[in-house]
């Protein structure tokens, strides 16, 4: 899809669909729409009568005669000019880039005048809601292949010169990330049988040559002389064989940042096999991995002045013959020992050894991301990334980061209280802990295993797998991790 940003006025936009945004207030409202109609001819007014209001999430439609410049307006409501968020800037972007693939447009423009100080955030805003709205995982549907519409290009359309300069950046760093977000909802749509430990390795090898980065990838020999017990274990019941992802950005400084993202390709439980009903879902259990190649290929596109290290312990988790078992102890990679009470608290075991390697990038942070638990559903449903770690600051930063895309954080406590749900009789830590506080105790079982170094861990089991659409996202993968950690890592000093 073509994106692009230019400065020229209303009447000079060539387009099969204009959309204009308005507010619900009664007297702004009028005022915005007879300057629409001043410019474009009475269709508008006509079209309204009255109907409608600017509430947020509104929209009506007027058609210009066949041969115009412009064949349709949209107009969309923003709600309120009280209580209009970035958010709802968002929102509105990708209402009217929805509506111009339900009507088969081909090109749509957004048309935004003035808009006071926080201009460039807005353009970001809105063409981020229009662009990820547009996302759809449809390749393997044979059916109605030619009659499906796809947007081809959106302009976003001003008459202000200054927000053409503030926005023109702002318009080309909304779609790489945007694009970046695509490329981990497709990793997380993927189906299984298709995506494995060695083709999320390979697709992170394309990631890293397209864009500007290195990526290596550790075989099964390599990750058991490295003595990854966790990762090894986790993968032996599985015909495929497990993989550990290196990936690094920029020059090394003594402000590295690590990324850990868990790589289940699929987790069945292992031998405490999980139910039958929803079990699909668990082709996802590798967003936390996709987040972090979506994370690498933005940052790397955008060229931020940063060091940044990835690590992902790719296994698929299978029930077999050659399956650990409940009771079977694993040494991970810095010696410590796990006894393995359940088989489908998979996640923390590969973490754990790849938090621990973390500590040899002397990193400043170390941020993981793991679908790790349903606990963390149940707690914070899907609108909040359960956030745990050890350094406030490097928490409140996550926190503003999350406002600002809205891919929001929630803290739980580490409480050490909580530490003795672990305790193991036979082994260093168990790796489960109990009925209450799941979130927390698989956190404090990776606390067990980082290094010296500032860390959090985000569990994105509710926010990275959408059971229903959201207001950008179809069901399913979300990308979430993309947005939010580009935009901590464009702060980060
Ligand atoms: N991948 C799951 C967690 C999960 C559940 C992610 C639902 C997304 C949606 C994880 O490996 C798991 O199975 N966790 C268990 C832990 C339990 C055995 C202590 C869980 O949450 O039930
Ligand atoms: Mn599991
Ligand atoms: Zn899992």
């Amino acid at each position: 899809m073509k994106v692009s940003l230019q400065r020229l006025p209303i009447n000079r936009v060539t387009t099969d669909l204009l959309c204009v945004f308005v507010h619900q207030d009664p007297p702004l409202f009028r005022k915005e729409i007879s300057a629409l109609t001043k410019t474009l001819g009475a269709k508008i007014s006509a079209a309204m009568n009255g109907d409608f209001r600017g509430k947020d999430g509104e929209t009506a439609m007027a058609y210009i005669h066949k041969g115009a410049r412009i064949q349709r307006i949209c107009v969309v409501g923003l709600g309120e000019k009280r209580g209009l968020t970035i958010e709802k800037y968002r929102r509105a972007g990708a209402t009217a880039a929805k509506k111009a693939r339900s009507v088969k447009a081909k090109h749509a423009a957004l048309f935004l005048p003035t808009l006071g100080a926080k201009a460039a955030d807005v353009i970001y805003a809105v063409t981020e809601g229009a662009i990820l709205s547009q996302y759809t995982f449809d390749k393997y549907i044979t059916k109605n292949k030619e009659s499906r519409s796809t947007l081809e290009e959106i302009l976003i359309a001003t008459n202000s010169g200054a927000i053409a300069e503030a926005g023109t950046g702002a318009v080309a760093q909304a779609h790489i990330v945007c694009e970046a977000t695509a490329l981990a909802r497709d990793l997380a749509n993927a189906p299984g049988i298709e995506l494995y430990p060695e083709t999320l390795a390979e697709a992170a090898l394309e990631s890293a040559k397209r864009s500007g980065y290195t990526a290596t990838v550790k075989d099964e020999r390599e990750i058991l002389e490295l003595g990854m017990g966790g990762v090894i274990g986790v993968s032996q019941g599985s015909r495929r064989p497990p993989r550990f992802i290196i990936m690094e950005y920029g020059k090394p400084s003594n402000r590295t940042v690590v990324l850990v993202g868990k790589g289940v390709t699929f987790d069945t439980g292992g031998i405490s096999i999980k139910p039958a009903a929803g079990m699909a879902e668990m082709k996802m259990d590798m967003c936390g991995a996709a987040a972090v190649i979506g994370t690498f290929e933005a940052v790397a596109r955008l060229r931020f002045p940063i060091h940044l290290v990835g690590l992902i312990p790719a296994v698929e988790n299978m029930p077999g013959g050659n399956s650990i078992r409940p009771g079977d102890i694993l040494r991970h990679y810095n010696g410590m020992t796990s006894e393995v009470d359940n088989t489908d608290a998979e996640g923390r075991l590969i973490l754990a050894d790849a938090l621990a390697y973390a500590e040899r990038f002397k990193p400043a942070a170390v941020i993981d991301l793991a679908t790790l638990t349903g606990a963390c559903v149940v707690a914070l449903g899907h609108h909040a990334t359960g956030m745990m770690g050890n350094d406030d600051r490097l928490m409140d930063a996550l926190t503003a980061a999350g406002e600002k895309t809205y891919e929001r954080v929630w803290p739980l406590p580490l409480f050490d209280e909580y530490e003795k749900l672990i305790k193991s009789d036979v082994a260093d830590v168990k790796n489960v802990g109990g009925r209450w506080a799941g979130a927390i105790t698989a956190g404090w079982f990776l606390k067990k295993f980082i290094g010296d170094y500032k860390w959090v861990h985000l569990d994105i089991a509710g926010t990275a797998i959408l059971e229903e659409a959201g207001p950008y996202a179809p069901r399913g993968g979300s990308g979430v991790g993309v947005r939010l950690l580009t935009e901590f890592l464009r702060r980060w000093k």
